[in-house]
C-alpha cells in the first residue's frame, strides 16, 4: 500500500519519454506532477524576451530570483505563467530549446530554481512525481522512489523526431538532442544512476509499457 505522502523523483536525458511518462504515472498515482525543465525554460524565455545576455551569469541568476513564475502541479493541467502571462507553449519554441542550456549551466540560477522546486515539492502536501535532470541527486535525494529513465541514443533520436513531426533532418536532431545533453551534463550527471537510484531502460518499451515499468518500481520500492 502506498502512503498518502510520497515523492517520486525521475531523471533522464531528453527523448527518454520522461515528461509524458512521468505525467501519466502521476495521474495513475493520484499525485501532483512537477516538470522542472519547464522552469529552466521559463527563465530562458524571460531572458530572451527582455534582452538579458545569457552569457552574463549574474544577470541570469538575478532573473531567476526576480521572475514571478507559476507552474501548475496538476498532471491534468499544463500551465506555466510569467508575471501572469501564459507561456505554456512559448517555452517549447525552438529558440528556447536552443538557449536553455545557458540557464541550466548557470549555477546561481540553478540554486534558485532548486530552492523553488524543493518548496513546490514540500508544498504539494501529498504525493508528487517530480521530473528533471537532478531530482534524484540534488533536488530530492531523500525521495522514497528515485528512478533514472534512460533510452538508447537511437531510440531517443527517433522519439524526438516523431515529437517534432518528422520535419527535422537527422543531423538537426542529433544537434538538438545529443549536444544539449552533452552541455547539460557538464553540471549534472543524469547519464548514470546514483547509488540507490533504479534504472528503467525504455529503449525497447512503448509508452504504456514504460509507464507500467515506472509504476512497478514505485510499488516495489515504496511500501
Ligand atoms: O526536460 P527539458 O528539455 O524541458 O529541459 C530543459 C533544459 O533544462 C535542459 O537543457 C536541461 C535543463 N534541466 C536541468 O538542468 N535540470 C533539471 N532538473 C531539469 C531540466
Amino acid at each position: 500500500r502506498l502512503g498518502k505522502s510520497l515523492v517520486v523523483a525521475i531523471d533522464g536525458p531528453s527523448g527518454s519519454g520522461k515528461s509524458s511518462v512521468s505525467r501519466e504515472a502521476a495521474r495513475r498515482l493520484h499525485a501532483a506532477y512537477l516538470d522542472t525543465g519547464a522552469m529552466y525554460r521559463a527563465v530562458t524565455l524571460h531572458c530572451l524576451s527582455t534582452g538579458i545576455d545569457l552569457k552574463d551569469a549574474a544577470a541570469v541568476e538575478h532573473a531567476a530570483r526576480a521572475i514571478e513564475l507559476y507552474i501548475s502541479t496538476s498532471p491534468d493541467r499544463e500551465l506555466v505563467t510569467l508575471a501572469g502571462v501564459d507561456v505554456t507553449t512559448a517555452i517549447r519554441e525552438p529558440r528556447v530549446s536552443e538557449a536553455v542550456s545557458a540557464v541550466a549551466t548557470t549555477l546561481g540560477a540553478r540554486a534558485e530554481l532548486i530552492r523553488r522546486q524543493r518548496a513546490l515539492i514540500a508544498g504539494a502536501g501529498h504525493r508528487i512525481v517530480a521530473e528533471g535532470r537532478d531530482i534524484t541527486t540534488v533536488v530530492a535525494p531523500d525521495a522514497e522512489v528515485r528512478i533514472l529513465l534512460t533510452a538508447s541514443e537511437s531510440a531517443r533520436l527517433r522519439r524526438r523526431g516523431d515529437q517534432l513531426g518528422g520535419t527535422q533532418s537527422s543531423s538537426q536532431l542529433q544537434q538538438q538532442v545529443l549536444e544539449r545533453d552533452a552541455k547539460d551534463s557538464t553540471v549534472v550527471n543524469f547519464q548514470q544512476a546514483a547509488d540507490g537510484v533504479v534504472t528503467v531502460d525504455s529503449s525497447e518499451l512503448d509508452f504504456e509499457q514504460t509507464v507500467e515499468a515506472v509504476l512497478d518500481v514505485v510499488h516495489t520500492v515504496a511500501h
